[in-house]
């Protein structure tokens, strides 16, 4: 949510910058600026918008210089417009300031700035900031005009720090200080790349591919000097840092589109990877259970796990149901799945034995890195499902285990998903052969585990077939999506993906629940799509089907291959890969992922930039 870049070094920044907003661009895209430090001050470029319009921009201004920051917006005080752009001005071009986060005492600040003299130009909470950073900078420098300029620099952004409440990364230009840039972190996520007389910053990795594989995660309370010389990092209450240097191991070819049209689609068709990636090294074939090295807790310690909460957001929240229904089934412990925002504020009784779960692709949602912090507040071991390695939730854990997916940019979240629910597969086999389950029963699963790959890929061929369904159906302006057990999440998670990209309203039921309400809504214009694979319960979804049909209600059906018994019922009907029960999620939701591509595609959305959303959620 909002993408921060930052350079000190020797390269054409504005170009550079400009690349590293395009690498942001799915943290938000309401408006995109920079600001350079050229031979006369700082300059300044911004607009509303894609980063395509402040590209355009540049074409016909451009700005040379060295040294510079950017941002990228997903915008929360005020409206999209040129003027709430970042960067932002303080004081009369002393400084310029980009932020990702909300300051929450912004209106106090800003009555007392303005008593003080200061101009806004914005509605940003933003704005307070810069010139919050000009005030104390022209005190300080009146009071210490013999000490070097960033020094000053430096005690006017702590003084300043002092007083923001909220959270924050933030990244600043000094007019009398033009060698240097200062970022500052609380709560908002930023990188240090190091490179050879030249440092980048930005709120994820992903701009700095390329340029260097050496980085540092920056740390809540931490403020970081960046001059062409060198880093220097300091936490606000401790004193200075010494550089915990890491290896990104992403290469460029993470991030390239290759032959696809959108990223939502390549992330979509690399599912057979992702999830082989997410099982290589993990199964055991010999004890018939699964290898999980990284939750640092004995194996008597789980033993007496007597109850796990799952809290997340969004496609992680839909993959945690998925995970309970699991972990019930496999270890039997009673599983509870709490989305992050509400976790955060409530007290939930938790028994001694309580290990928490946080699900993340990003590891940076706000929500859930409060949640998280909330239980461990409390003494819970706080684990984390997680993609995002070296991000917030992953760093702070107590120990997590990763999904190796790749970097995920599309903001409808696609690959993260399955790779989610591979390794809550992986831990409900894990916890359960602790408990439970036989050795047969875990070797079976590992068996099938490793069959998934394929079968992802045989449900992949559906592609073809979704074209039709979605062409036959990209104009009805409402959907229900049902499904049972383990696929009812699979129901939710497809009404989120049509929803998110093509501004369909849909919405997910468990099958039978539809009797008490939405079958209100069931008309000739109003498709039901039923998640409604071979299983135990399935006669019972193939009743709601009739009484859907019985209304005059569309009805959209995902099923086994070969399954006449549903084609029977169902206006159209789209095939996957007949598998056990417990893994039909992996396949029942990549037809539910292109039938929402493609119906956005056909209605002219954006699918890898929807409006107002946002891949990662920095702020509450
Ligand atoms: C945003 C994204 C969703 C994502 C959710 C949780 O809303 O648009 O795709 O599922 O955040 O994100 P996380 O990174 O914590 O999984």
């Amino acid at each position: 949510m909002c993408g921060i870049v930052g350079y000190v070094g020797f390269r054409s920044v504005s170009e550079l910058l400009l690349e590293g907003l395009h690498r942001l661009e799915y943290r938000g895209y309401d408006s995109a600026g920079i600001a350079v430090m050229a031979d006369d001050g700082i300059v300044l470029r911004k607009r509303a918008g894609r980063v395509g319009e402040l590209a355009a921009l540049l074409d016909e201004q451009p700005v040379r210089g060295s040294i510079g920051i950017g941002h990228t917006r997903w915008a929360t005080h005020g409206e999209t417009t040129d003027e709430n752009s970042h960067p932002h001005i303080g004081g009369n071009g002393e400084v310029a300031i980009v932020h990702n986060g909300v300051i929450e005492n912004y209106i106090s600040l800003r009555n007392q700035l303005q008593e003080m003299g200061y101009v806004f130009q914005s509605q940003t909470d933003t704005e307070v900031v810069a010139h919050l950073i000009a005030h104390h900078l022209s005190e300080q420098q009146k009071l210490n005009c013999d000490e070097p300029c960033m020094r000053t620099c430096l005690r006017a952004i702590n003084l300043s720090l002092d007083q923001l409440k909220g959270t924050f990364g933030l990244c600043v230009l000094f007019r009398d200080c033009p060698e240097t840039v200062i970022a500052a972190r609380a709560g908002s996520p930023l990188v240090i790349g190091i490179g050879k007389d030249e440092y980048f910053l930005a709120s994820d990795a992903s701009p700095l591919i390329g340029y260097t594989k050496e980085v540092v995660y920056l740390a809540d309370n931490e403020v970081v000097v960046l001059q062409p010389s060198g880093i220097q990092i300091t936490h606000r209450t401790s004193g200075s840092v010494r550089p915990s240097i890491q290896t990104l191991d992403q290469v460029s070819s993470d991030i390239d589109l290759g032959d696809y049209p959108h990223y939502m689609l390549k992330e979509i068709f690399e599912q057979p990877q992702t999830v082989e990636n997410a099982l290589r090294g993990r199964l055991n074939e010999e004890e018939g259970t699964a290898v999980i090295g990284g939750l640092n807790l004995t194996p008597q310690q789980l033993r007496k796990v007597d109850r796990i909460v799952l809290t997340a957001c969004g496609t992680s929240w839909h993959a945690a149901l998925v995970g309970e229904y699991l972990l019930e089934e496999f270890a039997r412990i009673p599983t509870e799945v709490e989305y992050a925002s509400e976790l955060r504020y409530r007290n939930p009784p938790m028994t001694e034995g309580t290990l928490v779960f946080s699900i993340t692709q990003s590891g940076e949602t706000a929500d859930t890195l409060a949640a998280m912090r909330e239980c461990k507040r409390k003494g819970h071991p706080t684990l984390s499902i997680c993609n995002v390695v070296g991000s917030t939730i992953a760093r702070e854990s107590d120990g997590g285990i990763f999904l190796h997916a790749g970097p995920e940019i599309g903001v409808a979240s696609t690959k993260a998903f399955t790779s989610q629910v591979t390794v809550l597969t992986l831990l409900a086999l894990y916890l359960g052969r602790m408990r439970h389950l036989s050795y047969p029963a875990g070797k079976r699963i590992i068996s099938q585990l490793r069959d998934m790959p394929a079968k992802i890929e045989e449900a992949l061929q559906c592609h073809d077939r979704v074209k039709e369904v979605a062409n036959k159906y990209a104009d009805f302006d409402n959907f229900l999506y049902l499904g049972r057990l383990c696929n009812f999440p699979v129901a939710l998670e497809g009404a989120l993906k049509l929803k998110e990209i093509s501004y369909i309203h849909a919405e997910g039921y468990p099958a039978a629940e539809m009797k008490h309400g939405p079958i209100a809504l069931v008309d000739e214009q109003t498709p039901s799509v039923f998640v409604v694979p071979r299983s135990g319960i399935q006669p019972k979804v193939m009743s709601n089907m009739e009484e859907v049909k019985a209304r005059k209600g569309p009805v959209i059906a995902i099923a086994c291959q070969g399954d006449n018994a549903v084609a029977e019922i169902a206006d159209d009907v789209i095939y996957v890969p007949d598998i056990e029960e417990y893994l039909q999620p992996l396949v029942c939701a990549i037809p539910l992922q292109l039938l929402s591509y493609h119906i956005a595609l056909l209605r002219g959305c954006n699918v890898d930039r929807p409006r107002n959303l946002a891949k990662s959620v920095t702020v509450e």
